[in-house]
């Protein structure tokens, strides 16, 4: 069997919002699709141990901003390797309020959706939402895929995603070892042909923001 064959699969990149109390919260995700057209039902599968996760349950409702490839990375990195149990994720983007969920603004679209079913699946549940709003805010920018992600962001996956480990593993087989400083918060590995200690003393981690302070030496 060749696991790498699930980095074929296709994906985009979301951020999964909704509420906790009155308080915004959510994650990076790139697990969802559409299931139904009549009436539009949509899929997402999260982590139960995502704080999101919980307050989906509680909620009841949820949106995803789809990111465009003009979205910035910052914002994946943000939501994807913190926790909303103790991080005001929002603090620093522009959002605003549809259906009463936030919405990212640097998103290409968004959906809206309240939860008619769900079905645990070993780590995750799975979420059926039904489609209760919708719009296209930039009809110029591509969504932006998992893979786009991956092989032109290089950005990381954690081990809490759905998908996680197909393109670790195959970017760890491809790739021979130099010098490589590697982000503690995120993972993202630089390899860029400026040595990392000539990078700027303002450079920040295109993934998740995080200072150069930030970065540990792996090889
Ligand atoms: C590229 C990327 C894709 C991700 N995809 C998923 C996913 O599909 N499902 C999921 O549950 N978590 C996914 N995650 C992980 C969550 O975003 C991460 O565990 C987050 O810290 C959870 O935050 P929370 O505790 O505030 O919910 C992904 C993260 C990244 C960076």
């Amino acid at each position: 069997m060749n696991t790498f064959a699930l980095t074929k699969l296709s994906y985009g990149m979301y951020i999964l919002t909704t509420l906790d109390g009155d308080k915004p919260v959510g994650c990076t995700i790139n697990t969802s699709t559409q299931i139904t057209s009549t009436p539009t039902t949509i899929m997402i599968s999260v982590n139960k141990s995502n704080y999101t996760n919980e307050c989906i349950k509680k909620h009841g409702k949820f949106a995803l901003s789809i990111l465009s490839e003009k979205s910035d990375p910052t914002l994946i990195g943000g939501f994807g390797f913190r926790s909303s149990r103790d991080n005001n994720k929002f603090e620093n983007v522009d959002y605003e309020m549809k259906e009463g969920l936030p919405v990212i603004k640097a998103a290409n679209a968004y959906l809206i959706c309240k939860v008619v079913d769900s079905l645990e699946v070993h780590t995750h549940t799975i979420f059926i939402g039904e489609l209760l709003d919708a719009e296209i805010l930039d009809n110029d920018a591509n969504s932006m895929t998992y893979a786009y992600y991956h092989n032109v962001i290089k950005g990381k996956t954690p081990p809490k995603a759905s998908t996680a480990n197909a393109y670790e593993k195959q970017e760890e087989k491809k790739e021979e070892v130099k010098a490589v400083y590697k982000c503690k918060t995120c993972g993202f590995e630089y390899k860029g042909t400026v040595p990392f200690e000539d990078l700027p003393s303002d450079w920040v981690c295109p993934i998740c923001g995080e200072p150069k302070s930030n970065f540990e030496k792996i090889s």
